[in-house]
């Protein structure tokens, strides 16, 4: 597929899979919106690759327009990857089976 010129959203795109994917739509051609919470991070990753990073909490729905409103205006925009989330392997019941051996179902909902 050929993407040069068009533009990208990268949700997570600050580290871990997110920045691995912005590097490689970089290399490929596209102009890549490195949207992430992480400011530091994000901002670096974008001047390295020449994209441009937008403080972004998949959340909000206004962060995601104005991500979208900034990826609008470097390109057509042709590519959304999301990336953004934390996770963890847990077991929600312990193996005795008992309500009280359940893991706090807070981090589940975040
Ligand atoms: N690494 C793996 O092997 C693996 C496997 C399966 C699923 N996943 C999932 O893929 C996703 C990315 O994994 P990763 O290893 O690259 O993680 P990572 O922690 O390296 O990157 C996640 C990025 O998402 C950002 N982020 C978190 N909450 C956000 C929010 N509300 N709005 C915007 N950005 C937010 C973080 O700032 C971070 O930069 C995660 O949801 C993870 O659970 C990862």
């Amino acid at each position: 597929m050929d993407i040069k010129g068009v533009s990208a959203i990268v949700t997570g795109g600050a580290s871990g899979i997110g920045a691995a994917v912005a590097r490689m739509l970089a290399a490929r051609g596209a102009k890549v919106v490195v949207a992430d919470l992480q400011e530091e991070k994000g901002n670096s990753l974008a001047k390295e690759i020449g994209g441009a990073f937008c403080k972004v909490d998949v959340t909000n729905t206004q962060d995601i327009i104005n991500a979208t409103e900034m990826a609008k205006s470097m390109g057509p925009v042709r590519v959304l990857v999301n990336s953004a989330g934390i996770g963890w392997a847990q077991r929600t019941v312990g193996k005795d089976g008992t309500y009280e051996s359940a893991a706090n179902l807070d981090a589940f909902k975040k």
